[in-house]
């Protein structure tokens, strides 16, 4: 597998453009996973994502490419990485970047006799090159008895002295750890130690790990696989989470049906942006006939208050805003709001916490999804099996709402293919694809008892 050949049949079968959802990343075509290489780099963002082009399930990996000025529209670039080395011939698997001086290094784990290494490849933003030195991290380097088949997903960061990075292992124990390296010059690496490990309370293999600084205190996320749920917490099997460094605490980041392996960047701007896999390995549908499976969330700003992360969408999804529609009113039973319907929109509801709401989004002809708050239990529930989806496949998920709010907010971001919700200014996230027919366009409020609501909607869109 190469490059010319990925790119050539990229090209002969791009899915079209009145196929895709409208502001979120999915493939040019076939399969897409984890968020990739998420950096800025001379002035523009750019994303990279596992990819395998030639069908619609998993296979050798590739990195996909895409550009943006605002995080909103995205232009496709030529693949950057395919596994054609002696060394990562078993796919190019996750890993990051930063802008290094003018040019553009991208980190990832290279998988060859089913062992995992980390390699560079250096670019400009458009091609990239992987470095003679390769692989620049066996699993050799690493201590006895550490794993050299599950070693992956380096995240590198800058240091005063240099670069460091830290991947995922498998301990001696068999359960997930993050080992630390540290460099001057990308090419000459040394070990540096253990810097987190799983003492067997939160799953058994770690992935995906990134680490960075928030509101002046130092992050770790990473997903771990094969969790026990704990009440509505950490349902999905594999799951992302987040800690404060030291707090041992560690908290789900989103949680929806579809959401896996994040990463963040740090912008010139200051800020530090997510992004998810709207995905999951144990819950994979696309329904038939659909060439591409797999789709980003929305970057999403971060913000750390009293330990907890919120999320809230970039801001620039407001230059997409098309229109304003506001209503306050009392509703009692079910409504639907004048100017309020859409596929593609962005909504935000206010209401007394006491009190029960539904909204349902992509109604008509049989079909809804549903989000139901409920004010005794202070849950949210989320219910897409009327939403186009014909395989019996997980659909519904209740998720807790913290605090002790007297006013909820729900901010609801709607595109073809997917429900997002921010709750409370985002101290709480859910992700979730729907594959409703894009003619089902309701949104329907339903109350319990008369209900003040406060609704401000927007149509998305492109002007
Ligand atoms: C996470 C993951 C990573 C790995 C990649 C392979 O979803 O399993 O650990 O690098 O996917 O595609």
């Amino acid at each position: 597998m190469n490059l010319k050949d990925a790119n050539n049949y990229i090209e002969q079968n791009r899915v079209a453009g009145a196929l895709r959802p409208l502001f979120h990343i999915i493939p040019e075509v076939g399969w897409m996973n984890d968020p990739n290489g998420f950096s800025e780099y001379k002035g523009e963002y750019h994303l990279f994502y596992q990819h395998y082009p030639y069908g619609t399930q998993w296979g050798p990996m590739h990195w996909g490419h895409v550009r943006s000025k605002d995080f909103i529209t995205w232009e496709a670039l030529p693949v950057a990485l395919a596994p054609d080395e002696e060394y990562d011939c078993q796919g190019c698997f996750s890993g990051t970047a930063l802008q290094v001086g003018d040019e553009h290094v991208l980190v990832y784990t290279g998988v060859s006799e089913g062992k995992q290494k980390q390699c560079v490849a250096i670019g400009t933003g458009t091609d990239y090159v992987k470095i003679p030195e390769n692989p620049v991290i066996p699993g050799d380097m690493l201590p006895e008895g550490f794993s050299r088949v599950d070693f992956r997903d380096p995240k590198i960061y800058k240091v005063k002295e240099g670069y460091e990075l830290i991947a995922v292992n498998f301990s001696e124990k068999n359960l997930g750890q993050l080992v630390k390296f540290s460099t001057k010059d990308l090419r000459n690496w040394q070990y540096e130690g253990v810097v987190l490990a799983n003492d067997g309370s939160l799953g058994v293999m770690w992935e995906c790990p990134d680490y960075f600084t928030l509101d002046g205190q130092e992050m770790f996320i990473f997903s771990p696989q094969d969790v026990a749920a704990v009440d509505d917490e950490l349902h999905n099997g594999d799951n992302s989470v987040y800690t404060v460094r030291g707090s041992g605490k560690f908290h789900e980041i989103d949680y929806g049906l579809d959401f896996y392996a994040p990463q963040t960047a740090h912008m010139s701007d200051g800020r530090q942006i997510l992004i998810g896999w709207m995905h999951s390995w144990k819950n994979d549908y696309a329904p038939a006939g659909v060439l591409w499976n797999g789709m980003m969330t929305l970057p999403r700003e971060l913000k750390l208050i009293d330990g907890i992360m919120y999320q809230t969408p970039v801001k620039e999804l407001a230059n997409y805003h098309l229109d304003k529609v506001e209503h306050e009113l009392i509703l009692d039973g079910a409504g639907e709001l004048p100017k309020v319907k859409g596929r593609t929109a962005d909504m935000c509801i206010r209401w007394d916490a006491n009190k029960d709401l539904k909204v349902s989004v992509a109604v008509g002809d049989g079909h809804h999804t549903d989000i139901i708050y409920d004010a005794s239990a202070r849950s949210i529930t989320f219910d897409r099996r009327y939403s186009g989806i014909t395989k019996d496949i997980n659909c519904l998920r209740t998720f807790p709402v913290h605090g002790n709010d007297a006013l909820m907010s729900l901010r609801i971001v709607l595109d073809y293919n997917s429900v997002e919700l921010f709750v409370n200014d985002g101290r709480e996230a859910f992700s979730g694809a729907i594959w409703t027919d894009r003619a089902a366009d309701g949104i329907v409020f339903n109350t319990k008892e008369p209900t003040k609501l406060s609704v401000t909607y927007h149509n998305v869109g492109r002007r």
